[in-house]
């Protein structure tokens, strides 16, 4: 077998799976207020951006040739409630952020999140009564938060709260607004994972957060639950299905893209990202490498695609 190994022509005549530009999803984080990109501790290299911000990212997507932007808020702590309101407000960041870049950069599409997590006090995914949260209650609003993303110019909805049977209803909700032609990917096996730690500073939910999210995000040591999450989801309607975290979970991804054939997507998440980077910085890993070579097992194992926070340097890396 070496024989094919030995030039890099041949090597790249045989390779069986590659990472290219069109896999890749950029996730964004949006803050209020004007002025220069705001570093985040746990993520070197990811900033909060301003929703011009925002818009000068997306031009950059566009100019790379990445397909859709993730957006993320950091929500102030004054405007976070019980019940997350904020998220039912057409004028909250991703709204704003969202209509910004459709306005100017209408080739670029736009992935908002389903889950009420950026806007609660508690940092929860849905509404709480004690220390319990309540599906259906969770589920009616999370349809209000979709259809207000919808209207806002959000192309690819991603309910990533695990509440059961937030699919079917977030697809009548918006089917009945009008908002037929936007898609949903869904979150379907979530796990409850230490990896989100850098996402939960990004967005300012961390410190927040009261308890954990075991009693919705999936035990880890579960496989045949993730079938079960993926095929309730893609019976709800979903269009697409995820796995998060990435790279801990190949097993659960080349099962279900195999399982399913409906496109599959990893997230790469923050802790996975984070991981990487200060190994970099500490001059272990080689950031480029461990950058490629992560992302193409992702799409050995069957990704259709991956949410990356290295989604722009990615994109440089494989135009040289
Ligand atoms: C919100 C949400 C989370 C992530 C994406 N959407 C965090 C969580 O569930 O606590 C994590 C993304 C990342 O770690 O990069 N429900």
């Amino acid at each position: 077998m070496r024989r094919l190994r030995q030039a890099d022509w041949s090597r790249r005549l045989v390779r069986e799976t590659a990472i290219s530009v069109n896999d890749l999803i950029w996730p964004i984080f949006v803050r209020e207020g004007g002025g220069a990109p705001q570093p985040i501790a746990s993520m070197p290299g990811v900033d909060r951006l301003s929703v011009e911000g925002c818009v000068e990212v997306a031009k950059r997507a566009r100019d790379l040739g990445i397909p859709v932007l993730a957006l993320f808020p950091y929500t102030d702590p004054d405007k976070r409630d019980e019940t997350g309101s904020e998220a039912l407000n057409e004028g909250n960041l991703v709204c704003r952020a969202s209509r910004a870049i459709k306005a100017a950069v209408p080739e670029v599409g736009i992935l908002c999140d389903v889950a009420l997590d950026p806007y609660t006090s508690h940092g929860h995914d849905g509404v709480m009564e004690g220390d319990r949260i309540l599906n259906d209650e969770s589920v009616e609003l999370l349809c209000r938060q979709a259809v207000v993303q919808a209207n806002s110019g959000c192309d690819i909805i991603g309910p990533s709260d695990m509440m059961d049977g937030r699919v079917a209803c977030i697809r009548a909700a918006l089917d009945s607004a009008g908002r037929r032609d936007t898609m949903i990917m869904a979150y379907s096996a979530k796990y409850a994972s230490a990896f989100y730690g850098p996402f939960r500073d990004a967005v300012g939910s961390g410190g927040m957060l009261k308890g954990d999210k075991r009693t919705y995000q999936m035990d880890f040591g579960n496989t045949d639950e993730a079938v079960r999450e993926a095929a309730q989801d893609i019976a709800e309607g979903a269009d697409m299905i995820m796995v998060k975290p990435g790279l801990p979970y190949l097993d659960v991804l080349g099962r279900l893209a195999r399982e399913f054939g409906v496109p599959t997507f990893a997230y790469q998440t923050s802790g996975e990202y984070s991981m990487i980077m200060a190994a970099v910085e500490r001059g272990w890993l080689d950031g480029d490498k461990a950058m490629i070579e992560t992302l193409s097992a992702y799409k050995r194992a069957g990704a259709a695609g991956i949410l990356s926070y290295f989604s722009p340097r990615v994109a440089e890396a494989l135009r040289s």
